[in-house]
């Protein structure tokens, strides 16, 4: 989809922004610190975007936060991770929830610790009726991984008689992703300067816009995502067409 709503601030704001918050390992590496200190100060710059993307009129963040890829990290990085995914989910939820905020969980669930399932279903059913703001992590997360759980639902319909293989088109395969009423992302941001989309959101990724920021995601502030925005807004969206679709 390619919709787009004006901002708060007088600013004409994206309506669907997802971030790769990445370089907290190498934050701390700068800092002489532990790789857990980048992380930390991570949620902070999270918590941060959150209040940011919420001022500047955006209704949709999607965040990065642990992919299907991070299990071959080392296991006590591991640990930090998900100890950091709990405390937010602890610490945070009910002013998440105080402030309106919706919050939407993608990725694979069943090979999850129960205290975590638990908790990220927790998180989504307290805010299932708040409709400020949007708030979708996306957990233990990739999207080849998604693609094939949609296209193992599809085959189970087809498989039952439900569906006829020829009546599959881009359109139903979006409709059996994580959040099918999820509009696609206008732009995705990454920080730490690396340039591309690592497994996130390969499928919805069609027509965004890339914002590459050079700056480590524990750095990453209110100044930052106005200005991805504002970069986000020089370009030109065709979505294929020549229809030209401005941010401004
Ligand atoms: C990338 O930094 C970041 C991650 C692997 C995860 C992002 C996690 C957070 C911001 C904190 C956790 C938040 C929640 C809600 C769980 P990196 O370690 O890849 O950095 P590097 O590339 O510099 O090593």
């Amino acid at each position: 989809m390619q919709t787009r709503s004006g901002g708060g601030e007088g600013f004409d704001s994206p309506r669907h922004v997802a971030i790769i918050m990445d370089g907290n390992g190498r934050w701390a590496a700068a800092r002489g610190l532990p790789r857990v200190e980048g992380h930390r100060r991570g949620v902070e710059a999270l918590r941060k975007t959150v209040r940011a993307a919420n001022e500047l009129g955006i209704s949709i963040l999607t965040i990065f936060s642990f992919s299907s890829e991070n299990w071959s990290r080392p296991q006590s990085e591991i640990r930090d991770l998900l100890g950091l995914l709990r405390r937010f989910i602890r610490n945070d939820l009910v002013d998440l929830h105080k402030n309106n905020i919706r919050v939407r969980v993608i990725g694979e669930r069943d090979d999850l610790d129960p205290d975590i399932r638990r908790l990220l279903q927790e998180a989504e059913d307290l805010t299932r009726g708040n409709d400020g703001f949007t708030l979708v992590v996306a957990f233990n997360y990739g999207a080849r991984q998604e693609i094939a759980r949609a296209a193992r639902r599809l085959a189970i319909e087809v498989r039952e008689g439900r569906l006829a293989a020829d009546a599959i088109t881009p359109e139903l395969l979006a409709r059996h992703l994580d959040e099918p009423d999820l509009p696609d992302p206008d732009v995705i941001i990454r920080t730490s300067g690396e340039q591309r989309l690592s497994n996130f959101l390969l499928w919805q990724a069609a027509y965004s816009e890339l914002v590459f920021v050079p700056i480590n995601w524990p750095d990453f502030d209110h100044a930052a995502l106005e200005s991805a925005i504002v970069e986000y807004r020089r370009r030109e969206r065709r979505f294929g067409g020549l229809i030209v679709q401005t941010g401004s």
